[in-house]
């Protein structure tokens, strides 16, 4: 039986029973595809570990199907419930504190006692989830330290015959990761920027949520130390021209990328769409990484909206690589 199969109404079941065995599955999301495992089996999570080569210093976030679920697992402020009824199902994880007897194993909490909840947006996940009647621990489904996956093929190039199967269900929407944001403290704290923008956190909230996306030494965030989102040609950010043997990504209107069909060239949004950007991010440096140039030039991305978290990978990628 081959390891990527199309999602089906039969090959959920499958999938769901996978993860009741202890078993770990590939699977999309509307963010990117996730590595799944259940999330209260502590075997089962460490092969997801295991697979993807991940520091056991970084904590997992928990996928969860319903309010009910999440409310057993952790604690609840009536902020992060407002944020939760607005913005779920979606892409954010909120960070809470953990309930003592939640039953989520410590590997994957990586010893903390706060919890990174996300109900994912994406119906096969869902679906995946609500069938396996269990808290799903799922990091992106990726070799750590390499791009996340935004496709089932990416997910079988990075991890292949280290997982028992994965869910195919076309390219992930939104391309980048979800925003974590931090719940336990006084403030609102976003760690990792994603589609869920500051402005829609304010909107719920009535207050500004700071932003540490951890470009500084000492990040709240395990996950914020590591090497991360990095492939491996060089980046060289703000390009507004490119070298001879290097490979351009674009964003919007620009004469180099205008009517010509170049493989070295890709236009992450020829209109300048942040979200188009995003969904394309990844999967447009998966392939220009394939091509053997001496390295791709980014063009200046908006520091607003999407493009907080866009420029946010595309400086870890470039902090990974000195
Ligand atoms: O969009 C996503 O969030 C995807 C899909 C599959 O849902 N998952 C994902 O997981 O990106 P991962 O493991 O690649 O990233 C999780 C991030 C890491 O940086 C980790 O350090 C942080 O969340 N994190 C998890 N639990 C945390 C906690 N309790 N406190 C602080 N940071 C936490
Ligand atoms: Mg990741």
């Amino acid at each position: 039986m081959s390891l990527v199969v199309t999602a089906t109404p039969e090959s959920i079941a499958r999938a769901a029973a996978v993860l009741r065995d202890g078993g770990i599955v590939g699977l999309p999301t509307e963010t990117v595809y996730g590595l799944a495992a259940d999330a209260t089996n502590g075997v089962a999570v460490a092969k997801v570990f295991a697979a993807k080569g991940r520091p056991a210093i970084n904590p997992l976030i928990v996928h969860i199907a319903d309010m009910e679920t999440a409310e057993r697992l952790a604690s609840f402020t009536d902020a992060a419930r407002d944020l939760a009824t607005a913005l779920w199902p979606g892409p954010l994880s909120i960070i809470l504190k953990r309930r003592a007897d939640s039953g989520i194993s410590d590997l994957a909490m990586a010893g903390l006692s706060t919890i990174a909840l996300r109900m994912p947006a994406h119906d096969v996940a869902r679906a995946v989830i609500a069938a396996s009647g269990k808290p799903i621990a799922a990091p992106s489904a990726n070799a750590s330290g390499t791009l996340s996956p935004t496709s089932a093929s990416h997910v079988a190039e990075s991890l292949g015959d280290k997982v028992d199967l994965i869910l195919a269900a076309g390219s992930a929407g939104v391309g980048l990761e979800s925003t974590v944001i931090d719940m336990t403290g006084d403030v609102p704290v976003i760690l990792r920027p994603g589609a869920v923008t500051p402005e829609d956190i304010e909107r719920v909230l009535g207050i500004k949520p700071a932003i540490d996306s951890g470009h500084h030494d000492q990040p709240k965030s395990p996950g914020q130390l590591l090497r991360h989102y990095a492939p491996g040609t060089k980046l060289r950010l703000n390009a507004t021209d490119k070298k001879e043997d290097e490979a351009y990504l674009a964003f919007g209107p620009t004469m180099l990328t205008r009517g010509k069909v170049d493989p070295a060239v890709k236009n992450l949004s020829p209109n300048g769409d942040l979200n188009e950007a995003a969904a394309n991010l990844f999967g447009y440096l998966h392939a220009l990484d394939k091509g053997g140039y001496a390295a791709i030039a980014v063009s200046p991305i908006p520091d607003q909206g999407l493009g907080l978290a866009i420029n946010d990978r595309l400086r870890r990628a470039v902090g990974a690589q000195n």
